[in-house]
């Protein structure tokens, strides 16, 4: 019997051990399922690889900065990287933190030539000629430069200067399924370049008061680009960062922008931890820094789930 016993239990140490383990983790994932009691929706991972050519080109706004913008375009760029995705990031904020955060740093990331602002005043200058590679396989970028608030104020006077990223762009859109752009925390005429030469926009948005105040302007320049320059701009999601499970003011300020865009708030929500910081330092993705973490769990479900939605191939 003592035998028996000792079966049994070692047996149900393993079956109950495992289950339990993948299920904190899936649990501590933040969803609009369990943060707003909206129905639970599995994104199933990604297998086809989609044909080669004309990529889906996602600008990454928000006005306001320290909101999650870079953190979300290097995460879900190299989220939709792991599934087989050929990703292009633009770093087309003048504080270079994309450039920063996948490992470029000193006197590599003050060389004006072989930058976005390189590109964007010199015409004879091709896009293709500048991409890097990332550490991440599958995942390639376009350096940012300080210099690039000045560019702002140099394209006024240009002739169909809001088309500018669009015409670089369009030479490389056939060798990648997704390229993403980091935008400023502006809405000038870069982040009007930006998009102008997109398919959609995912506005990341920081769980907290004032940022609801904000949505309502970065969603009439939208309107604006599709009045004006960009008919096809579509907006793919808000996504909610930085949440705090443990206080109530994170899931009120969810609360009030699921009530007014009920159907453009991701599920995927992003939960505020210290490893993001702790990657950019380390110069690589949250998903190669901390691979098993739930910064990087999430920025996986929201690839799926852009996916999915159609907003990325
Ligand atoms: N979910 C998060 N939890 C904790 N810190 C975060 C999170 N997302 C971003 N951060 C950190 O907050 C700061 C601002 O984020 P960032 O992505 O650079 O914002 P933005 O590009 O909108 O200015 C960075 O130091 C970043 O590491
Ligand atoms: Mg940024």
């Amino acid at each position: 019997m003592g035998k028996n016993a000792r079966k049994t239990s070692l047996y149900n140490a393993k079956s109950t051990n495992k289950p339990a383990l993948s299920k904190t983790r899936e649990e501590s994932l933040a969803t609009t399922s369990d943060v707003l009691g909206k129905k639970l929706r599995n994104f199933p991972e990604p297998t086809k690889t989609p044909e080669a050519g004309n990529a889906r080109v996602i600008s990454v706004v928000n006005q306001k900065g320290g909101v999650g913008k870079t953190t979300t375009a290097i995460n879900l760029g190299a989220a939709l990287a792991e599934v087989g995705r050929r990703v292009l990031l633009i770093d087309f904020d003048s504080q270079a933190s994309m450039t920063t955060g996948l490992g470029i740093k000193g006197t590599a990331l003050r060389e004006q030539y072989g930058s976005i602002w390189y590109l964007l005043n010199d015409s004879e200058a091709k896009l293709e000629d500048f991409i890097l590679k990332s550490s991440v396989p599958g995942l390639d970028f376009i350096r940012g430069h300080e210099d690039l608030a000045a560019a702002e104020a140099a394209f006024v006077s240009e002739i169909a200067k809001e088309h500018k990223l669009r015409k670089l762009l369009a030479p490389v859109l056939d060798r990648y399924d997704v390229v993403l752009i980091d935008c400023s925390p502006s809405l000038g005429t870069l982040t009007v370049n930006a998009l102008t030469a997109s398919n959609g926009v995912i506005i990341p948005m920081e769980c907290e008061y004032f940022a609801v105040l904000g949505l309502s302007l970065v969603k009439k320049t939208i309107q604006k680009i599709k009045e004006n320059t960009n008919p096809q701009l579509e907006i793919l999601g808000i996504l909610a960062t930085m949440f705090e499970k443990k206080t109530s003011h994170s899931r009120e300020v969810l609360e009030l922008i699921d009530k007014e865009f009920p159907d453009e708030v991701f599920d995927t929500i992003i939960s505020r931890t210290v490893r993001f910081s702790e990657s950019t330092v380390a110069g690589v993705p949250v998903t190669a820094y901390a691979s098993s973490s739930t910064g990087s769990a999430s920025y996986r479900r929201l690839a799926r789930e852009l996916i999915a939605r159609g907003g990325a191939k």
